[in-house]
């Protein structure tokens, strides 16, 4: 793929000027403007660069602009209080298409970085519910995109297999059992066996006692216990990868590395945290009190590390977690893709563990927050009994309906064709619904707008890639030529191609903030580009040069779209 950078480029050939019109140390502040018109940019860096000289912004600009004279790629034009508007001119625009390498490395950064990513991370022993959605799917896309531009991404999937649910379920199943039978280790019956555990949780003291008794004796690996537990986290863990892969998401079981996988560490934690003097008895608990945290009235809040029944909770873990990454793993950055509710609990860890030395000051620890998914009524999703919707239904959901609507469109496809392309479309649709809304919001999670074909969805793009293949089905000799000049006169192709110039631009968008919603919207651009491309200017028809010029701007066109979709977790399909 292309590494051009139109904005990065921008900014080094506008600061290299304002160097030499005298500013110390520019900052060009480039970006995207729809004004005048699409496809332009806008240095706005003279304003604060001019206060800081003394001198005024539009004699600045002036200055910026003589020193860039001669500059035959872009055309520059003073606006307004002394920003500087700069056009593509047709020349760069048809010298990096023709230019243009599809299998060229994409790394926008020189540097390589070690990153792991913290996502889906269900907690085992009941089946994954549709708030196992979001995690699972921007996580996944920060990894696609993460090794894309050649990092190396660690996945991290810290399936919750350990804490106090564990101890309600053993707990409960020897309440039930009758000596000599097999215990059903059956996933539906495994879910209603939690079920009727938690209920009793809740309502019987005794029985809450008990089982917290019985996660200390799992923790401690009480052979019985621990064998009955293996089971049920390998008939979890089985359930979990069956959605994985329906879900097209990357993890593997290899990148599971459960709470328990890090039981033996925690009595070391407690210690070290110990021997840095962190630690605090309060109620028989041993606690880190940090002046940041503050509860009710001012009051100092705790992170528990260790509770006054000997066993270890979730922060501990997390601790330890926190740990290995950095000294084991030795990363560079570590994503938690967890929602917004556990943002305190992250504070915690990433405060704790930098205070006890668990992890280093450059290392960057980062908790990227997401809202919840609600129902057409602005409720959250739940069944009309108040239990969780499981995932796996919602995505055999979405393959049913995309099938009755990719039967509707194209009856005459071969039944088992349509049936392939439906998964894709279903499945795309559910995923890019997810991705295009801000990741930090809740959001409503509606059928008909996810699975329609116009608009900012999954089924529009990849209609949009299929409408290119089959042009290339009435040229196949096309696909792999190269073109030797484009020429591009209509104002539709050449904004197509402003777009498809700007691919690196919106990956690097992605990455500031792990906003997947704006990889989505350049994709969604991209593909109405093409429409409109495809509806203004003939390809076929026209003469040899015109249609290779086009038919070269399609194939490009057609590579980012699938290799875009593909970095959301999202496939393509030839014909639908
Ligand atoms: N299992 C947890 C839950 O379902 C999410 C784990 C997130 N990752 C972490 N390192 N705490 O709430």
């Amino acid at each position: 793929m292309n590494s051009l950078n139109i904005k990065q480029l921008l900014d080094d050939l506008i600061s290299q000027a304002m160097r030499h019109a005298g500013i110390d140390e520019p900052i060009a502040q480039i970006r995207q403007s729809q004004k005048p018109e699409f496809g332009h940019y806008q240095a706005n860096g003279m304003m604060a660069a001019a206060k800081k000289a003394g001198s005024a912004p539009r004699m600045l600009a002036q200055r910026v602009v003589d020193m860039l004279d001669g500059h035959s790629e872009f055309d520059f034009e003073i606006a307004g209080p002394g920003f500087i508007n700069i056009r593509l001119t047709a020349q760069f625009i048809e010298r990096n298409m023709t230019d243009f390498q599809l299998h060229e490395s994409p790394a926008t950064r020189a540097d390589t970085r070690t990153v792991v990513i913290d996502y889906s991370a269900p907690n085992l022993a009941k089946e994954m519910h549709i708030g196992h959605l979001r995690s699972t799917v921007i996580g996944d896309t920060a990894a696609r995109v993460l090794e894309f531009c050649n990092h190396r991404v660690v996945r991290a999937n810290h399936v919750g297999d350990w804490g106090a649910q564990f101890g309600s379920l053993l707990a409960y199943l020897d309440q039930i059992t009758v000596p000599g039978e097999e215990i059903s280790s059956k996933l539906v019956d495994l879910e209603k066996f939690y079920q009727s555990a938690s209920k009793l949780f809740r309502v019987d003291q005794n029985f809450a006692a008990k089982a917290r008794e019985y996660v200390v004796k799992l923790q401690r690996k009480d052979s019985r216990c621990h064998k009955l537990w293996e089971k049920f986290i390998a008939i979890s863990l089985d359930h979990c990868q069956t959605v994985y892969h329906k879900l097209n998401i990357s993890l593997t079981q290899a990148d599971v590395k459960a709470e328990s996988a890090y039981n033996d560490d925690l009595p070391v934690i407690v210690e070290q945290l110990q021997g840095r003097g962190l630690l605090t008895e309060s109620d028989g608990a041993q606690c880190v009190f940090l002046d940041e945290f503050k509860g009710q009235n001012e009051r100092p809040l705790p992170a528990i590390v260790r509770k006054s029944d000997g066993g270890y909770p979730y922060l501990a873990t997390d601790l330890a977690a926190a740990r290995y990454r950095s000294q084991i793993i030795n990363a560079d950055e570590v994503l938690y893709f967890v929602g917004a509710s556990q943002q305190l609990h992250l504070r915690q860890v990433f405060a704790v563990a930098s205070a006890a030395g668990f992890t280093k000051p450059q290392q960057i620890f980062r908790h990227l927050p997401f809202g919840l998914i609600l129902k057409a009524d602005g409720k959250p999703f739940k069944t009309r009994d108040g239990a969780d919707v499981k995932l796996i239904d919602v995505l055999d959901e979405a393959t049913r309906r995309a099938f009755t609507l990719i039967n509707e469109k194209n009856s005459s496809m071969p039944e088992q064709q349509q049936l392939a392309v439906a998964e894709v479309v279903g499945i795309g649709a559910i995923k890019y619904a997810e991705l295009s809304k801000n990741r930090t919001t809740d959001y409503i999670f509606d059928w008909d707008s996810m699975l329609s074909f116009e608009g900012n969805t999954a089924p529009y793009l990849q209609y949009a890639y299929t409408r290119i293949r089959s042009l290339f089905r009435k040229r196949p000799t096309q696909e792999n030529s190269p073109v030797n000049r484009m020429t591009l006169t209509e104002d539709q192709e050449i904004l197509l191609a402003i777009r498809v110039l700007q691919f690196t631009e919106a990956i690097d968008a992605y990455l500031e903030d792990y906003q997947a919603n704006i990889l989505c919207q350049y994709l969604y651009e991209l593909a109405s580009s093409f429409m409109k491309f495809y509806e203004h200017c003939p390809v076929l028809s026209e003469a040899q040069d015109i249609q290779d010029s086009r038919l070269h701007l399609a194939k490009v066109t057609a590579h980012i779209l699938q290799t875009g979709l593909s970095l959301l977790g999202i496939q393509t399909v030839e014909q639908m």
